[in-house]
């Protein structure tokens, strides 16, 4: 049940132990390779967030949500897992990662890992097991290993295509050297699919759990959670049989697809569910689940993960109806579940929202084509041309503003509260990300939100650490670095700073009263306590309601709320 008491009433420690502390947090995500680089090898790590500690506690969020830190070749940026309860030792020791967890639960702030239960990689010691095996083996079986087709198997199982682009099996040579079975692996090659009908997989991952929740971990964000239960009944169905809604990735509304989003995957939470619960407070966990959103539920229900990410206002356009109708489903889907919605226009994953928000605005069959997919990652010969920095900018700040003030927990991801953009013109050659090279570089992949942060205007990589950066940061990261932010009103780091300490103060119930404006391109909610946020999408400024304006994303005008702007007022 949403928690009564006003979050600023609480103390550090009565943050932490409050088993509703996930309801409404404001949850910040490292991408830990990008983060702050102690030792100067160009790879961010887990001492460097130590030390950044201070940073994030006067930022005022609740939670770190740190991305894969674990042993890895990095194929896909530490979401090809070597060992699931070891940190890898590019970024430390799991002494440094008691010692990050202790100055983060010492500063108020609780630990959310990333767990990535699909695939391990195919350095894992189970994988090189399953290499060495015969076919038919209990090592093969922790995968999913088949016989290919054509007379000498040299044709995959099935024509099923990879996230990431191309076939979704890799051919592997026997033991003897001869050709053999072929593994499926639904994102890189380098990504196998762990086989989770193996009681073994699904004993081993509550062992996991156990592991990190011994360490501290609050909680756990669930990476690709639609995907572990496949129906791999032969003969495999071809492509083309899959009903047409059936041959997204985002799911299908029956749950009929042979991997995505099958209703068997509940009984895998229900279990984990239960070892969240040996916990006090419970572990709580976050499903990334790009699934139809008739299904989202499922996720977020108190017998499974909990909550569930809502990734619809991130693929919406700047829009007014947009948001408010996705705002009004998603809570109204949250009540019924008795989960807290979730909020979220940045990730790992996608173009930062500062950008996107200066490109051709993209869905309602607006400008497509030009420059992004429906998870807004851009494409190669892409839209640097289109962009308007300024205006992407401005929108993003009055949307996070907004976003700030809805019922629920919001998600930011490292880097958005300095309005960084994204990095379009990364060298072919410097690039890491699987999706441009799977892709032939037609998708240009998610490099550029992946770059290492600015913490200082001049220097060695802005800051980051002494060794350089491990991907290239642009000269006009300067200008975004911390230290040009820090203290500088009006910069979007103090419009975090402002907005993260008010969201505390002001955040009581989780309701939310729509206001009618009058001007079909302006919102105006109220939640309970008489805090109000407006939004104007439109081109022109408007005037503001009653009351005492708290923060705005940007100057008023004469007292008006001028285009692509939120205030919040009491
Ligand atoms: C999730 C992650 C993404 C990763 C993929 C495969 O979508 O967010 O970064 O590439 O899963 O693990």
């Amino acid at each position: 049940m949403p928690t009564t008491a006003t979050l600023a009433t609480l103390t550090d420690s009565d943050r932490l132990t409050d088993a509703n502390w996930w309801r409404q947090a404001s949850v910040y995500q490292i991408y830990p390779r990008s983060f702050s680089d102690s030792n100067g090898d160009g790879l961010g790590d887990i001492k460097g967030i130590t030390a950044k500690v201070p940073y994030l506690k006067e930022l005022g969020i609740d939670a770190v949500w740190l991305s894969p830190f674990y042993p890895s070749a990095l194929a896909d940026g530490g979401y090809d897992v070597d060992d699931y309860r070891d940190v890898d030792p590019k970024l430390g020791t799991l002494a440094d990662f008691a010692e990050m967890s202790a100055a983060l639960h010492g500063a108020g702030i609780k630990l959310i890992a990333d767990i990535v239960p699909n695939h391990s990689s195919n350095r894992h010691v189970w994988f090189q097991e399953a290499l060495a095996a015969p076919k038919g083996s209990a090592a093969r079986d922790r995968y999913i290993f088949r016989d290919g087709l054509g007379e000498n198997g040299d044709l995959p199982p099935s024509d099923w295509d990879s996230v990431f682009g191309g076939p979704a099996w890799e051919r592997i040579t026997e033991p003897d050297g001869t050709p053999g079975q072929w593994y499926m692996h639904i994102f890189a090659k380098e990504q196998p699919d762990l086989n989770w009908s193996n009681r073994e997989i699904r004993d081993d991952f509550l062992k996991t759990l156990r592991f990190w929740s011994d360490r501290g971990v609050d909680g756990f964000r669930v990476d690709v959670a639609h995907a572990l239960t496949k129906d791999l009944t032969e003969p495999l169905i071809a492509k083309a049989d899959l009903s047409e809604a059936n041959s997204g990735t985002d799911g299908f509304p029956d749950g009929s697809h042979p991997f995505w989003d099958r209703d068997e995957v509940h009984e895998i939470y229900a279990e984990w569910r239960a070892v969240f619960n040996e916990y006090n407070p419970p572990r709580t966990a976050v499903a990334e689940a790009w699934v139809h959103a008739t299904r989202r539920a499922r996720y977020a229900s108190p017998e499974g993960l909990g909550q569930a990410f809502n990734f619809d206002l991130l693929q919406a356009d700047f829009d007014a109806d947009e948001y408010q109708a996705i705002i009004t489903r998603n809570l109204a889907e949250a009540e019924a579940t008795g989960a807290s919605s979730t909020w979220v226009f940045s990730n790992h994953d996608v173009v930062r929202h500062a950008t996107r928000y200066g490109l051709p605005q993209v869905s309602k069959g607006k400008d497509h084509a030009k420059g992004q997919d429906g998870k807004g990652w851009l494409l190669a010969g892409g839209p640097e041309a289109d962009l308007d920095m300024a205006l992407g900018e401005r929108r993003a700040r009055a949307a996070t503003l907004l976003m700030l003030a809805l019922p629920g927990s919001a998600y930011l991801y490292q880097g958005e509260e300095l309005g960084l953009q994204e990095v379009a013109g990364i060298p072919d050659a410097e690039r890491q990300d699987p999706t441009f090279f799977r892709n032939k570089g037609v998708e240009i992949g998610r490099d550029g939100c992946r770059v290492p942060l600015p913490w200082k205007v001049e220097g060695t990589s802005f800051g980051f650490g002494d060794g350089g950066a491990h991907l290239p940061q642009p000269d006009w990261f300067s200008s975004y670095a911390v230290e040009a932010q820090d203290g500088t009103p009006g910069s979007t780091l103090e419009l975090y700073r402002t907005a993260l300490k008010l969201r505390r103060e002001l955040q009581g119930a989780e309701e939310l009263t729509w206001h009618k404006t009058g001007n079909p391109e302006v919102l105006h909610f109220s939640r309970p306590g008489g805090w109000q946020s407006v939004t104007n999408f439109g081109d022109t400024a408007v005037d503001l309601p009653a009351g005492t304006v708290l923060v705005a994303s940007g100057p008023l005008e004469d007292g008006k709320l001028p285009a692509s702007t939120t205030a919040w007022l009491r």
